[in-house]
């Protein structure tokens, strides 16, 4: 891998999974150029690249290419793509935020949906055809069976966000039928958590977290006084939901074994890919790891269960194994003990 040039754009390459996966990409030697309208990254007034890629590039010691630009916009996308050539083009920019989704729902489809059909065009107009995309575990909807397997049928979301991310697969599976030499790996990510073990890039919500271990995260730092756990009564062994979580490093390295598999076996059409680990948590389970990990208490109270949620989901992670060779090496206890390590660090996240 080493010897041969190799460039990929990644879009959204200043938020959580894309810093991390600019990381793992520069330390395969892959050179990389970032996208991002930093709607979601921080970025020093006085600095032209967001704060977590001048981190990486103190970790790795290695230069990235950065360019502002938001993928609702067509001709600045094409702009990119003319100043550089691209083999193969990793795709997390979008919004993420559930609630939100339904408060905003054109925004999420304006982004998500309008957004990654632009990049798809400029990509066709340059004969880019190698697409890494962030999908998620929520296209499966209510869960018919456990573990979910990638050939279960997809759709049924209960949100727009969901839908977004539903609506995207089946467009690359359209594309993919129309152009024979166009080749799509759709990671369908469950729970990511976690951080770099450096402490020096991780996740940065803004705002309330939506996600479970930030919100733990800034309990334990008392950045929040209490979590609430959204019901006690599901169907599972001590009543709250269980979910699989994927540390966030295990996740970056899948997106790098999916583009050397495309580089290398030259696969065609869309392929389907879940990256979990394959085992569930509670998140009592969660909560009592994190106390752990850090040594302090954290307060919760268990309220309504939220509409639309579900209670349980875990991946079967053998396609990942069998086509990228990948499977999660990091258990709770480490996806716990890094997250708190970069909470410490910046309780603040990247702003100083
Ligand atoms: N974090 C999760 O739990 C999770 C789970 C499954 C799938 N995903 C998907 O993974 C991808 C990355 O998620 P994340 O957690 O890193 O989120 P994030 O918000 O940290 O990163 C997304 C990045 O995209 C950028 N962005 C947003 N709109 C843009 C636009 N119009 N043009 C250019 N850049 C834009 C943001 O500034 C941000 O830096 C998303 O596609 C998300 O849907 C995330």
């Amino acid at each position: 891998m080493a010897s041969e040039f190799w460039n990929v754009l990644v879009t959204g390459g200043a938020g959580y999974i894309g810093s991390h996966t600019v990381l793992e990409l520069l330390q395969a030697d892959i050179q990389v150029v970032v996208i991002d309208n930093l709607s979601n990254a921080h970025k020093d007034s006085n600095s032209e690249k967001p704060e977590c890629l001048l981190r990486i590039e103190k970790l790795t010691n290695k230069n990235i290419t950065f360019i502002n630009c938001d993928i609702t916009n067509i001709n600045d996308l094409r702009s990119v793509f003319q100043k550089y050539t691209f083999h193969c083009v990793i795709h997390l920019a979008a919004l993420k935020a559930v609630g939100e989704s339904c408060q905003k729902p054109l925004e999420y489809y304006k982004v998500n949906v309008a957004g990654t059909v632009n990049l798809l065009e400029i990509m066709l107009e340059n004969n880019v055809k190698r697409f890494i995309y962030s999908s998620s575990a929520t296209v499966y909807g209510v869960p018919e069976k456990l573990p979910l397997i990638e050939n279960m049928k997809t759709g049924n979301c209960t949100n727009p966000y969901g839908k977004t991310k539903f609506m995207v697969e089946e467009i690359l599976k359209d594309l993919c039928i129309s152009d024979k030499e166009f080749s799509v790996i759709s990671l369908r990510y469950f729970n990511p958590v976690g951080a770099h073990p450096s402490g020096q890039i991780g996740e940065n919500p803004n705002g309330v977290p939506n996600n479970l271990m930030p919100y733990i995260a800034q309990v334990s730092v008392g950045k929040r006084d209490v979590l609430y756990v959204y019901g006690d009564d599901y169907d599972t062994p001590d009543g709250t939901g269980v979910r699989d979580y994927i540390h966030i490093m295990d996740l970056a390295v899948g997106h790098v074994k999916a583009m050397i598999y495309q580089k290398t076996d030259n696969p065609t059409g869309f392929k389907p890919i879940n990256l979990g680990t394959g085992k569930g948590y509670s998140v009592l389970e969660v909560i009592h790891a994190f106390e752990k990990a850090s040594g302090k208490n954290i307060p919760y109270k268990i309220v309504e269960r939220r509409p639309g949620d579900i209670s349980v989901s875990y991946a079967d992670a053998s396609i990942a194994k069998k086509e990228l060779g990948w499977v999660a090496t990091k258990n709770m206890d480490v996806m716990c003990v890094d997250t708190w390590k970069w909470q410490q660090n910046n309780p603040n996240g990247y702003k100083h």
